[in-house]
């Protein structure tokens, strides 16, 4: 099985990259799921109904978020409605929507999880012992299962990876908005990246009008962000997982921009 994941869309430059280059890649890959995070997607703060439904129509099967997931309030109105969109699952139990899904694929099942990180970030529930308590659920049902694991640190994200090696099929973290380059399989069958990037803006920095990011840098006055304009970048993984054993036996990088333009073929 493979499984199609791009990073955190910013604004309406990572929507125009989805919309260009998702039927791209999953024709050139060949790929059977398509994940995308979403939480960025609405001028960079939460995701509207209008975009999870043009995501799921371009070909995405299921959309995470993370810490921006509420900035959009129009999320309240649809949440519990969408079937593919994952909030992450360590937030408290009466939190509107639901923390992972369920994909059929030709019989196939597939699970997705979101979860969030707590350094540098807002206190919520214990992601570690959250990702056990719903794989023992889940492994009822299948032992294909995804986690994006939205969290700031570097050390947290690799200790997620450590830390679920041979219980779930992938670890991707998702959030700083930065392409890792540390992509490999850990020795018990779970792909990992500490990081998959951003889709949005390329000349931004973290996919903000830069301007205003140096003002506060120089200043450190409250300044305003935008999402940048002009030129536009895309970021995924493409991972290879075993259906019978939910292990995965590959993960490449996917990074497009002017200077990594997109190749149709191998
Ligand atoms: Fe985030």
């Amino acid at each position: 099985m493979r499984i199609l994941f791009i990073g955190d869309v910013v604004g309406s430059p990572g929507r125009n990259m989805i919309n260009t280059y998702v039927p791209k890649l999953q024709k050139k890959y060949k790929a059977h799921v398509t994940i995308i995070n979403g939480e960025n997607a609405a001028s960079g703060k939460g995701i509207t109904e209008k975009i999870y439904r043009s995501f799921l129509e371009v070909g995405a099967n299921a959309v995470t978020l993370g810490n921006h997931s509420w900035d959009n309030k129009e999320i309240f109105e649809f949440i519990e409605d969408a079937k593919y969109l994952v909030r992450p699952a360590n937030f408290p139990d009466q939190t509107p929507g639901k923390g992972y899904c369920f994909l059929n694929l030709n019989g196939i099942e597939i699970a997705i999880i979101n979860l969030q990180g707590r350094t540098f970030l807002p206190p919520l529930d214990c992601p570690f012992q959250k990702a056990d308590e719903l794989i023992k659920e889940i492994q009822k049902r299948t032992n294909i299962i995804f986690v994006d694991f939205h969290a700031e640190a570097t050390s947290e994200k690799q200790a997620m990876g450590w830390y679920l090696d041979g219980k779930v099929s992938v670890v991707v973290g998702t959030h700083t908005h930065v392409q890792t380059a540390d992509n490999r399989i850990l020795p018990n069958g779970t792909a990992y990246i500490t990081d998959v990037g951003m889709t949005g803006p390329y000349d931004g920095i973290l996919g903000v009008e830069r301007e205003a990011v140096l003002k506060r840098f120089l200043t450190s006055l409250p300044v305003r962000f935008e999402v940048m304009k002009g030129r536009e970048q895309l970021s995924g993984v493409v991972v290879d997982v075993d259906p019978k054993t939910g292990k995965a036996q590959k993960i490449e990088r996917i990074l497009i921009n002017e200077d990594h333009p997109f190749l149709s073929e191998f």
